[in-house]
Parts: structure tokens; C-alpha cells; sequence
């Protein structure tokens, strides 16, 4: 019999915890979210307000109340800094799929193993939690970071919207990614 009081949490990575998202972390949010090289990894530079963002804030907790979609902070386990925010959501409760978002607020955070750590911890979230087949990301393709962590945690590129993003006088690719339930477990196992 598998001991639960021995698997460890989903939420708790190696440097990274994922814990519910409160209205007091608007403050927090207002800090980074707006930074232009996050936003542009996000596929939205236009600034957010607070308004937009305490909102959202109020949405996500009652959309985890009625068991829609899921987003959590992401937060330094030892210092307790947030780092930025995750989720999954989209739910498709016939296929068992979902999508994944992720955000690294402040670009001084990035590329220090916090987006890896998040995605794995979010992945178990998805696949052992709410017993997902299949999740799905989008990622524009001048996102060269985002892309390489995805690559490297397992996703596979499934297809792409040609050209579906508008930036800066250029046209840019989404790229769909995703990952199935087998693939996760021969990666990561079963506990
Ligand atoms: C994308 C994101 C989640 C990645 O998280 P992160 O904490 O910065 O990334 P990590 O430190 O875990 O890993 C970064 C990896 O990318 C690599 N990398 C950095 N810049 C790169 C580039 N320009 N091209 C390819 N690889 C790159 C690093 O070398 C590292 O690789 P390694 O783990 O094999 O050594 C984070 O940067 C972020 O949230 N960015 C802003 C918002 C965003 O883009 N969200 C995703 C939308 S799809």
C-alpha cells in the first residue's frame, strides 16, 4: 500500500513552494507584473492596473472555488519573496487536459532554477492531483528561454499558430506545446 504521509507535497520544489494566491499579494503583483521584458514573454505588454490585477486576483479565487482553474504564488521557500504566479485552468473534464501559465515576475529572478522548479511542482499538481492526461502550454517563439525549460521538462511541440502574434512591426509564431500522462510518469515516476 502506497504510505501518503511519505509521498512528498506537489506544491513544496526544491527552492520554489507553490501556496494559494491572497488579495494582499495585489502589492506584490503591482511590483514586476508590468516589467516589459515578463510582459513580453506573456504576449501582453500592455500595462495592467491594479484594478485589472486585484480582479483577477478576486476571479482566481473563486474560479478555484468552483473548481475551474487553479493559480498559485510562487514563492521562495526559505526567504518567503514571491516570485511570481502559476496555474492550470481550461479544464476539459471528458479528456482529462488543461492549460498551464507561468510567470517569473521580476527578470532578475529569471534563469535561476524557480520557472524549472515551479513547472515540475505544477506538472505533479496537474498529473497527480487533478489526475490530468494531457496539458497543454502556448509560447510565442522569441520566448527562447520558456521554450529551451519546456523542451527540457518533457513537452513536445504539437503544432504552431503561424504568425499569430503582432509585436514591434513583426509577426511571431505560438507555439503549442504539451505533455501526456505517461510521458510525464517516465520522467519523473509515480511519486
Ligand atoms: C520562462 C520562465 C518561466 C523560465 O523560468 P526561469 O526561472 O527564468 O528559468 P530557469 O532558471 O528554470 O531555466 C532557464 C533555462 O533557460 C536557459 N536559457 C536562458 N536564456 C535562454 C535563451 N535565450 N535561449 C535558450 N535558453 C535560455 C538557461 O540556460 C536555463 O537552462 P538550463 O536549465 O538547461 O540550465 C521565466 O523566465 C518567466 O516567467 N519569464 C517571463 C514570463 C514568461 O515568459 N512566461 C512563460 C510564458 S510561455
Amino acid at each position: 500500500m502506497v504510505d501518503v504521509y511519505n509521498i512528498k507535497s506537489p506544491f513544496i520544489g526544491e527552492n520554489v513552494i507553490l501556496r494559494a494566491i491572497e488579495i494582499t499579494d495585489l502589492e506584490e503583483i503591482m511590483k514586476y507584473f508590468n516589467t516589459y521584458e515578463t510582459r513580453l514573454g506573456l504576449g501582453n505588454i500592455i500595462p495592467f492596473s491594479s484594478k485589472q490585477e486585484e480582479d483577477w486576483i478576486r476571479r482566481s479565487i473563486e474560479n478555484y472555488s468552483k473548481g475551474i482553474e487553479y493559480n498559485f504564488v510562487i514563492e521562495h521557500i526559505e526567504t518567503k519573496e514571491f516570485l511570481g504566479t502559476c496555474g492550470i485552468g481550461s479544464f476539459s473534464t471528458t479528456s482529462r487536459s488543461a492549460e498551464l501559465g507561468i510567470g517569473i515576475h521580476n527578470p532578475e529572478n529569471f534563469d535561476k532554477g524557480y520557472g524549472t522548479d515551479a513547472m515540475i511542482c505544477l506538472m505533479k499538481f496537474g498529473f497527480r492531483i487533478q489526475n490530468l492526461h494531457r496539458i497543454e502550454l502556448g509560447v510565442y517563439s522569441y520566448n527562447e528561454r520558456a521554450h529551451h525549460v519546456y523542451k527540457k521538462l518533457g513537452w513536445k511541440e504539437v503544432g504552431r499558430k503561424r504568425e499569430a502574434y503582432f509585436l514591434q512591426g513583426k509577426y511571431y509564431d505560438c507555439i503549442i506545446m504539451d505533455i501526456l500522462e505517461h510521458e510525464f510518469e517516465e520522467k519523473y515516476g509515480k511519486e
